[in-house]
């Protein structure tokens, strides 16, 4: 019985003959040896078909078979230094399971609206397939960082009466005969789970109605977000800091030859370990001033120019802290000696990726909270469970969302964050 392998597993089969499912990813041939490039979904890795050590009949298919085409492809594993597998397939037998007729994304140069119209077949390609093995190490590595430090992991409701960051943004719906939204972030819920279990981190989509058409914007995202009772400002930074390094380190480990496939300059990656820098949010209006940025105002947010320009001073990423109140929502904590900004960070992503994280101390006080919903005109019906945290057992506590999508790009060194998530929702794109 000949074994069937994947080609992940390539190299504990060294010098046996196996059997691997495989497509057609391109091919090569002449009169006497075809090259097939097979692609497996666990990897890629080159097939030899040679004229003499095969039958006519499976030579003249490894000539013919058609690209994205399916097969059981049988051979001999061998240790091969010139390619970046390091291992390839001499094939003693092909038996074709489906013939692929006019695949659409050919070898050569396809629009990306073209390739966004064929995301479902796009997905195969050497490059979107790195992609998303490195967005998997990335939850991989959240996991195991949240766990390994006392985090429970919970899960916040995706259908909502509640508007966290904002009611501008909100996605509509009928709940029955009530008014409901998707999640913008489950951070409110979170607060309560971390009442109730200490620290505490979720992983879910979140959705935002924002007209931005943007390099760094989805309408529907994937954010991490934990919670942590007891944590105060600088603790939060901490966990931040720590967390961030420890998916970047574990994708530097874990997926050298994706970051090879991407052509991502390592030495930059392997940097990336806490601490990091810090700059209030008053010294980065000064410095971009001295930069040249004369119109930025005391009080404006950063457009992508003006991180990109912050980012740009440093080779790790970046907390731009202690923001204006009137800038962020209304869950923060004041500074305690100034009441125009809060205890809040951004973590700034290096090489123009942008911001990554949101994060802040919360208000634990009661009246204060309250006052800051009527501030904000929000009905205090809607967010009394939320005010009900601070009148039993009130503490100091913080928390962040890293964006996955964001994030994947800065780590993939991929340009925009529509290749970073399988089905992106954008603006304009709901297909496929
Ligand atoms: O800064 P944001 O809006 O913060 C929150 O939602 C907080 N409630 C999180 C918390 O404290 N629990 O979003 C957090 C992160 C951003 O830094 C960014 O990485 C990402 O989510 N993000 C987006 N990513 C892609 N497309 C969008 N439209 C995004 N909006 C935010
Ligand atoms: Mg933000």
């Amino acid at each position: 019985m000949i074994v069937k392998i994947t080609i992940s597993e390539a190299s504990k089969y060294v010098g046996q003959e196996v059997t691997i499912g495989a497509w057609i990813a391109n091919k090569r041939s002449s009169g006497k040896i075809a090259f097939l490039q097979l692609r497996d979904g666990s990897g890629f890795m080159q097939g030899v078909v040679v004229k003499a050590e095969v039958s006519e009949e499976v030579f003249q298919l490894a000539k013919s078979v058609t690209q994205e085409s399916s097969l059981y492809v049988t051979g001999i594993i061998r240790e091969d230094e010139r390619s970046p597998f390091g291992y390839e397939l001499t094939v003693t037998n092909l038996e074709l399971i489906h013939a692929s007729v006019d695949y659409p994304i050919t070898p050569k140069e396809h629009g990306t609206e073209f390739l966004m119209d064929h995301r479902h077949l796009w997905l195969r390609s050497k490059r979107q397939h790195a992609v998303m093995k490195i967005r998997n190490e990335i939850i991989r590595a959240t996991y195991e960082f949240f766990n390994e430090n006392g985090f429970t992991k919970v899960d916040p409701p995706i259908l909502t009466g509640s508007a966290p960051e904002g009611t501008t943004e909100l996605f509509h719906t009928k709940y029955f005969d009530e008014d409901a939204y998707l999640s913008q972030s489950g951070q409110l819920y979170m607060e309560a789970a971390a009442m109730a279990l200490g620290k505490v981190f979720s992983f879910g989509p979140t959705f935002r109605a924002e007209k931005s058409k943007t390099r760094r914007h989805l309408i529907e995202f994937w954010m991490i977000e934990p919670e942590m009772a007891f944590y105060e400002f600088e603790d939060n930074l901490k966990v931040q800091e720590e967390y961030v390094s420890h998916i970047v380190q574990s994708v530097v480990k874990n997926c050298s030859l994706e970051l090879k496939t991407l052509g991502r300059d390592v030495s930059k990656l392997e940097n990336i370990k806490a601490p990091f820098p810090r700059v209030t949010y008053d010294e980065a209006i000064k410095f971009l001033h001295e930069k040249g940025f004369e119109d930025i105002q005391w009080g404006d947010d950063f457009g992508a120019p003006h991180e990109t320009a912050i980012a740009e001073s440093y080779d790790k990423p970046v907390f731009i802290t202690h923001y204006p109140t009137s800038l962020k929502p209304f869950y923060m904590q004041p500074h305690p000696e100034r009441a125009d900004v809060v205890l809040c960070a951004d973590l700034i992503a290096p090489e123009g990726y942008g911001e990554i994280i949101g994060g802040s101390e919360r208000i634990h006080d009661y009246n204060l909270l309250k006052q800051r919903l009527e501030d904000h005109g929000l009905s205090s019906d809607a967010y009394k469970w939320y005010l009900e945290l601070r009148q039993y057992g009130s503490v100091p506590h913080s928390g962040f969302g890293l964006g996955l999508e964001r994030t994947v790009a800065w780590i993939s060194g991929v340009e925009h964050v529509r290749e970073t998530i399988p089905f992106p929702r954008l603006l304009n794109r709901l297909y496929p």
